[in-house]
């Protein structure tokens, strides 16, 4: 049915997006109940399910970067009967208030990627954002669930490696609380194909408190379990 995933693969209505295929299959054996994997295309592993308590749900990485879950979305989306893609990952913070292991609700996000010039014409420009009603559920079900949650902007960019260590500087003014790499083609894909999405993040490294160890890799992977907690809530 697409390119990039396999061709009879079931999807959900409600899929979670972590960047790491491992960190799928952990996250399919660690929290769903009878579930298979549906697709492996690429070694990008996706799972079919259930949560504990009877909804269906899938998880299926997206690789890393904007391309890559543009692409991802776009095929689930477009070809699996996909009406919700939540993306779980990791960010660094810009935020004094944002310490690493807090969970952040992204409510849009601005970007140095060009992915949306070919949708950008006659002078529109775009400022993709989550889905409103499931970045509320999310936030209310955090509450419910006794985690605290930041809300707000963040920026998705297409370099990992700056050259400059202090650029963090120009979107922390403008008040935007951390940086990943994929949120922003998530948004967008959702927007013009009329779905919806929405996006959790860990904060895994502190621009700003950099007396706060790192997440390790080790932790990447387990210390994720508010998180993933929360995006359960949104299966329908
Ligand atoms: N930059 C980009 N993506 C990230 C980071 C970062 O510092 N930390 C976690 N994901």
């Amino acid at each position: 049915m697409s390119t990039h995933i396999n061709d009879n693969a079931k999807f959900a209505k409600t899929v979670l997006m972590p960047g790491d295929p491992i960190r799928a299959k952990w996250i399919a054996e660690t929290f769903l109940a009878d579930y298979e994997e549906v697709t492996n295309t690429r070694g990008i592993l996706g799972f079919t399910g259930h949560t504990k308590d009877g909804r269906e749900i899938s998880v299926m990485a997206s690789g890393m970067g904007i391309p890559s879950i543009g692409i991802y979305s776009f095929e689930l989306f477009s070809y699996y009967g996909v009406e919700n893609i939540i993306r779980i990952g990791t960010c660094g913070s810009y935020s004094e208030d944002c310490h690493v292991g807090d969970v952040i609700i992204a409510t849009g996000a601005s970007t140095n990627s060009n992915y949306g010039k070919y949708f950008e014409q006659r002078g529109l420009k775009l400022a993709p954002c989550s889905d409103f009603g499931l970045a509320f559920k999310a936030y209310q079900n955090a509450q419910k669930l006794g985690i605290k949650v930041h809300m707000g902007p963040i920026y998705s960019s297409d370099i990992f490696y700056d050259l400059d260590d202090t650029f963090y500087k120009i979107p922390q003014q403008v008040g935007i609380l951390g940086v990943e790499m994929e949120s922003y083609g998530l948004f967008l894909n959702a927007m013009r194909l009329r779905k919806k999405a929405a996006c959790l993040l860990t904060v895994s490294d502190s621009f700003v408190h950099k007396d706060e160890p790192d997440m390790t890799k080790e932790e990447r992977s387990n210390k994720l379990v508010n998180m993933v907690n929360i995006a359960l809530t949104l299966a329908e």
